[in-house]
């Protein structure tokens, strides 16, 4: 067997370049540069579902998360849920903290640490471990040179129901938490924050006892909210709500609302980010099974990749809820059809489906 055959063997059988799989990826790169291959072959691949490896060989811990593009740079951040998880009705890990990973390509990642740790010594605070710190998402806001990350934070009876805030002025933190509130008055669970292409950004959060998806406008400082916001998905219980902007045209894709526990997805769109939004159905297209359960995973963001018009990665979380440390990633590219949108399962995949 010649060095490329068994190299191309070896990739067939799943032993090479998967994603975080850093240490032989980076191996089964020198080696391909060494032999001279094209440059425009794919340096990675994606495997949803299974476990993702940093660049120091250790699992990615980034749940509920979102990206942020800055610079040249993806910055992954996500719940740090490597902590026991305690049984009982509402299952929960102790919070960690937010991580934060970076990349330039979206299949290696480095650990750039927690850049907002748990508040360990005071049982009051937000960030106590003892509390819920979820679906941490960060925009750059371009008039004060900040980064601004909002997140859902809870008391572990999930009835504080509120939205965090914390800033920083490097996208690696370090975070400095500013507090938690109701936006408008209304409870907020499950969320995210969105910014437009003029600079504006909302936040879509779970609210009426998630029965109803609000959407408030953020001030300019995207620091709180202005008082402008919009009811949508009306007594629907939709959660995890993950929402893009592609062809003018705003997208928001949720789950239902059955705890960590998968259940069918749905997509919006809407002329305006507020809203009024039009139904279009369960994305998912596959066997009943998964697009009943959403590929056995739940929506969390809508990643954008660099430089490619209309390539967008839908990124959702495979929950366990047994130990929620071991939770998966499934990250699944988005198909246009017309306005509407498909998601399929792959086994594996690279971004050269967006050729
Ligand atoms: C889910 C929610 C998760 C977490 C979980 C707790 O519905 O999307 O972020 O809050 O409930 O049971």
């Amino acid at each position: 067997m010649t060095r490329r055959s068994f190299l191309r063997a070896a990739a067939g059988l799943g032993l090479a370049a998967a994603v975080g799989c850093r240490r032989r990826a980076t191996q089964l790169e020198t080696d391909r540069a060494d032999m001279g291959h094209d440059a425009g072959e794919p340096k990675g691949v994606f495997r949803p579902g299974e476990v993702w490896l940093d660049t120091d060989g250790r699992p990615i811990q980034a749940h509920g998360g979102g990206v942020l593009f800055d610079r040249g740079t993806y910055y992954w951040f996500g719940e740090n849920k490597d902590a026991q998880t305690h049984s009982g009705f509402l299952r929960r890990a102790d919070v960690v903290g937010v991580n934060c990973y970076s990349s330039t390509d979206l299949y290696t990642w480095k650990n750039e640490g927690l850049v907002l740790p748990a508040a360990a010594d005071d049982p009051s605070h937000d960030l106590h471990p003892s509390r819920v710190v979820e679906r941490p998402k960060v925009i750059y806001n371009e008039r004060t040179g900040s980064y601004v990350m909002w997140m859902h934070i809870d008391t572990s009876d999930y009835q504080y129901a509120r939205t965090g805030v914390a800033v920083a002025k490097s996208p690696t933190g370090p975070y400095e938490y500013r507090g938690s509130f109701q936006p408008n008055g209304a409870d907020s669970r499950d969320m995210t924050v969105f910014k437009d292409d003029d600079g504006a950004a909302y936040l879509f959060h779970a609210s009426e006892w998630n029965k109803t998806m609000y959407i408030a406008r953020l001030s300019d400082e995207y620091l709180t909210v202005t008082g402008e916001y919009t009811r949508n998905f009306v007594g629907e219980s939709r959660e995890a709500p993950a929402v893009f902007k592609h062809d003018g045209r705003y997208y928001c894709i949720t789950s239902g609302c059955t705890g960590w526990a998968p259940n069918p997805a749905q997509c919006a769109v809407s002329e305006s980010a507020m809203g009024p939004w039009e139904p279009q159905g369960n994305p998912c297209v596959g066997s009943a099974e998964q697009v009943a359960t959403t590929f056995h995973s739940q929506s969390t963001f809508v990643l954008p990749v660099h430089g490619r018009d209309g390539a967008f990665i839908l990124m959702l979380d495979r929950w366990n809820p047994s130990n929620l440390g071991d939770s998966r990633y499934v990250w699944l590219p988005i198909e246009f059809q017309g306005e509407r949108l498909n998601v399929r399962w792959r086994d594996s995949w690279d971004l050269s489906v967006f050729d």
